[in-house]
């Protein structure tokens, strides 16, 4: 008998996956493969069942394989397999349009439009080249800690530390952003006041003046810095400031949009409307797509500006009409509202079993658990926090970290998650924490994990 471990069917994709993809590609905090997966759980290749915490960065918003969605996509796929917006419209293209302005909250009674694209990153990349050219004024403002994709631009108006990395040739400013829990200056209660007034005392008499300036890049909540939630007075805080010197708020509700806040959009959180509003991730269940959705001054500023040959295809269209339709009529905000509250209630009641958690945080189904390796200095525990990840995907929940310091859980399930299901993702939660903090977890288990 051969005395060498047979290796899983995971455990071979993983070793290809290794030789054939670039590690650019990859942001890897555990070693998991997905071969199937319904609502809210995910099947490995060899049969490993995962509860999904993380889905997919928050993509899943209808969770996986929805049969609205999936109906939806067949059909299209059958009827006309691919169209190029950029060249010759279809039916599904002009739907999907009318029906996301009608669902985006406008902060002004003028005519919008809709630019389509394959993700977060060619969106924002969009409106840093056409807002500040419709507007003729050539700067923007944007938060440190922000993440607004990986592209060239969208990369130099980020202010993530992954992004720290790459040479930025942007005109965009990036300031502090409202963190209670680290304030930059300030207080917990005052740091969002204390932002904009940053802004209009420190930055536009510098380096960005008001005349020079055509708007604000913001994150209502600000997620991959560490999932961020700001106090209730600075988004409104930022549209008076918009207000006042004619700036446009372009609200990149890439991840915490389509309702995973709890309403169909984090902004709606402070009832603050924007002039623009990037759309993502969950906007098709999964299909390649982003929304921008802007005054049509910006949208038309550049005939072939901006055009992408897969963007809105039919197939993508269908899922994303379907992504709405089943957001509303299932209620999916309700649900990660309700579901939200259930998992922070459970969380912060356990921390006081687990000294690691600093702070619980969130609105619906987007929500952070900052761990700390001391609750008053709040020394962010990193570590831990990497390791946290691969308990819970041994036992079998799938979570990710985001955060500057690479300390703060992030949750992001699909919106479909059920009661029974988050209470046994907390369970296994609960028992990780346990586990990382009486040092079951070693040290070699992250040599085999990339991370971010
Ligand atoms: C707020 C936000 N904007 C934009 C992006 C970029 O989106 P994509 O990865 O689809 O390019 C991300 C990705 O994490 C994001 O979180």
């Amino acid at each position: 008998m051969s005395l060498e471990k047979t290796q899983t069917r995971t455990e071979r994709l993983l070793e290809e996956d290794e030789r054939y993809i670039g590690a650019a590609n990859k942001v890897r905090l555990f070693r998991a493969a997905a071969a199937s997966a319904s609502g809210s759980m995910i099947t490995d290749p060899d049969g490993k069942r995962y509860i999904d915490f993380a889905g997919g960065w928050a993509v899943a918003t209808t969770g996986y394989s929805h049969p609205v969605v999936v109906d939806a996509v067949s059909s299209a796929m059958e009827q006309l397999s691919f169209s190029t917006v950029a060249s010759l419209t279809h039916p599904a293209a002009v739907e999907f349009a009318r029906r996301i302005l009608e669902v985006v909250p406008s902060a002004k009674p003028v005519h919008r439009k809709v630019g389509f694209g394959l993700s977060g990153s060619d969106a924002n990349d969009g409106i840093a080249k056409l807002l500040p050219m419709a507007r003729k004024r050539p700067k923007m403002i944007s938060f440190l800690g922000g993440m607004h994709g990986m592209t060239g631009i969208s990369a130099g108006i980020s202010g993530h530390p992954a992004m720290g990395r790459f040479p930025s040739s942007t005109n965009v400013t990036r300031v502090p952003y409202p963190y209670p829990y680290r304030p930059a200056f300030g207080s917990a209660e005052s740091c969002g006041r204390d932002a904009v007034r940053f802004i209009e005392e420190q930055i536009l008499t510098t380096v960005s003046p008001p005349e020079h300036t055509s708007g604000i890049l913001v994150e209502s909540i600000q997620s991959d810095a560490g999932v961020i939630v700001p106090p209730p007075d600075f988004m409104p805080a930022l549209r008076a400031l918009c207000d006042k010197y004619d700036f446009f708020l372009v609200d990149d509700e890439v991840k915490v949009g389509m309702g995973r806040s709890g309403k169909m959009w984090a902004c709606q959180l402070t009832g603050t409307n924007p002039e623009v509003m990037i759309i993502g991730k969950g906007v098709a269940s999964g299909q390649s797509m982003s929304c921008t959705v802007a005054p049509a001054e910006i949208l038309d500023v550049a005939v072939a500006g901006h055009a992408f040959t897969t963007a809105g295809t039919p197939t993508a269209c269908a899922a994303a009409i379907a992504t709405l339709d089943v957001v509303r009529d299932e209620r999916l905000a309700d649900n990660a509202a309700a579901q939200g509250e259930l998992i922070m209630n459970s969380i912060r009641e356990m921390a006081a079993r687990h000294p690691l958690v600093g702070e619980v945080r969130g609105a619906g189904l987007i929500i952070g658990v900052e761990l700390v390796t001391d609750q008053v200095t709040k020394k962010p525990a990193t570590k831990q926090c990497a390791k946290l990840v691969v308990r819970c995907q041994q036992l079998g929940l799938l979570v990710h970290y985001v955060g500057i310091f690479g300390q703060v859980i992030e949750l992001t399930p699909p919106l479909v998650l059920t009661r029974a299901e988050a209470m046994s993702g907390l369970e296994i939660f609960d028992q990780a924490l346990s586990d990382v903090e009486n040092g079951r977890v070693s040290d070699a288990e992250l040599e085999a994990v990339s991370g971010w």
